[in-house]
């Protein structure tokens, strides 16, 4: 901030390789005062049908911020298109602490968190279900022009519509009288617009939940919630953990919910889905077919990144391809996928379970294995009925929105994070 004040001379701007792309090197007010017209431009933007070839579709119809900006209905894909008759192929994300998702890397060492550095985690990180775009703005673009989404025709279409929008005179303002006549450079204004707005804490991360108001000691959980926080944490039962991290990070940070690592968890093939209907059709994830550029490495195929469970239990549809309707069926998978598979799969004519049938065979060794997988038919589950139900009752505490101050405590509730190492 200091630095930015002492060298804000505009005059010297021009000649410095790190000016911004507005030309000049304003001190911080004016700088934070930009974010905020560009953050409120990015929430207009958000929420405009106008923006779309159908003119009524926005961001908002998929990503619901009723929903944890996630899918408002329990319809797995959503119609996109010009006539809104074009079936997506995935379950909507929620959009809800994405913001915090490192950039896609084959090979990922953890830094400062719990883990060891010099451990490979394998392939962790982008946006999206198969992490093919890093940056919200360049992801923008997707919906913005794919055929099943907002379908616009060109980028120039997209620069029409919005030079038409409310909002157009203030893009000006920010990113110069011409914007709209270079199409590529108003897409990539629209871009940095939603992707500032998806960056705003109040908004996208408030930490607001009933876990976060417990893990500031300002209330309590109850006792099945905290059954559902032990049985999700232990290694020998949920070991949820293991990727859906649920302790502060040593620095202090609320914990996240994901690892955004990719895992192949098998989930059941989709038959809701239309483009599933063609029998030699795979949705495989990291290795394709909507990432292009690891089609060679098999032994990626059929890994998902694995999402934040921060807001789950507003969405009424999960995994990547929206094969489950309740958090309950979301999480028993993970008790009986290995015990029970008669339960998750179809039976096929010679009256064998079709197990991972949504991954070809020779794939199937990508499969994850690790605990609470891993049991043999006839053996227990690693997480009993009752653990199930526990789960889900503690993670409907990461639901955002609760007033610790309704509920407060006295004191320090006993059941403190410190008590659960
Ligand atoms: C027709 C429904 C639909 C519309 C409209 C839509 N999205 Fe999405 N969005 C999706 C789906 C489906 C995915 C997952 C895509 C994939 O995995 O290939 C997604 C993924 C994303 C992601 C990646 C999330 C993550 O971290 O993995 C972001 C960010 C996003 N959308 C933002 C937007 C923005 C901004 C707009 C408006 C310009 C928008 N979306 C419009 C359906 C939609
Ligand atoms: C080895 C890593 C791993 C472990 C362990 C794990 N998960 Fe997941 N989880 C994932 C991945 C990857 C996905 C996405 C899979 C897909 O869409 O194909 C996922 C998806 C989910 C979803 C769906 C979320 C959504 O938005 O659709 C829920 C709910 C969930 N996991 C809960 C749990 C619970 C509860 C446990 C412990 C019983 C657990 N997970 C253990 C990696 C893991």
């Amino acid at each position: 901030m200091v630095a930015l004040a002492l060298t804000g001379a505009g005059a010297m701007a021009a000649e410095r390789p790190d000016a911004l792309p507005w030309g000049s090197d304003p001190p911080a007010g004016p700088a934070m005062a930009r974010v905020a017209a560009i953050t409120s431009v990015g929430r207009q933007m958000f929420f405009d049908k106008t923006l779309s070839a159908s003119g009524s579709m926005s961001c908002a119809t998929c990503h619901d911020p009723a929903h944890g900006f996630g899918p408002p209905g329990a319809e797995p894909i959503i119609m996109g298109g010009a006539r809104l008759d074009k079936p997506g192929t995935r379950a909507v994300p929620g959009l809800t602490y994405s913001a915090a998702t490192p950039f896609f890397s084959e090979h990922f060492y953890e830094s400062d968190e719990e883990g060891d550095e010099s451990v490979d985690q394998g392939p962790t990180g982008g946006r999206t279900w198969d992490g093919r775009v890093n940056r919200p703005r360049d992801q923008a673009a997707i919906p913005l022009l794919a055929a099943n989404e907002m379908a616009n025709e060109s980028e120039a279409a997209v620069a029409a519509r919005a030079a038409a929008a409310p909002y157009a005179a203030e893009m000006r303002r920010l990113w110069g009288d011409t914007l709209f006549a270079e199409p590529h450079r108003a897409v990539q204004a629209i871009g940095e617009a939603l992707e500032t707005y998806q960056e705003s804490p109040s908004e996208f991360s408030p930490f607001t939940s009933k876990y976060d108001a417990w893990l500031r000691k300002q209330t309590e959980l109850s006792a099945e919630e905290l059954r559902g926080l032990k049985a999700f944490n232990d290694p020998d039962r949920g070991n949820c953990i293991h990727c859906h991290k649920s302790k502060m990070t040593p620095g202090g940070g609320l914990p996240m919910f994901t690892d955004a690592g990719f895992v192949a968890v098998g989930a059941p093939r989709n038959m809701a889905i239309p483009a599933n209907a063609d029998p030699t059709y795979f949705d495989l994830g990291l290795c394709g077919p909507e990432r292009k550029d690891l089609a060679g490495s098999t032994e990626y195929c059929g890994m998902f990144k694995a999402p934040t469970l921060r807001n789950v239990a507003l969405r009424r549809s999960f995994y990547h391809n929206g094969i489950f309707h309740t958090l309950e069926e979301a999480v028993a998978f993970y008790a009986t996928r290995d015990t029970n598979p008669e339960r998750w799969y179809p039976t096929g004519p010679d009256g064998k379970v079709q197990k991972f049938n949504d991954l070809p065979a020779e794939y199937q060794a990508n499969i994850d294995y690790e605990p609470p997988f891993d049991r043999k038919p006839g053996e227990a589950p690693a997480m009993s009925e009752q653990d199930v139900s526990d789960i889900v009752a503690f993670l409907r505490t990461l639901t955002d929105g609760f007033h610790p101050a309704v509920e407060a405590v006295a004191a320090p509730h006993p059941s403190h994070p410190g008590d659960l190492k």
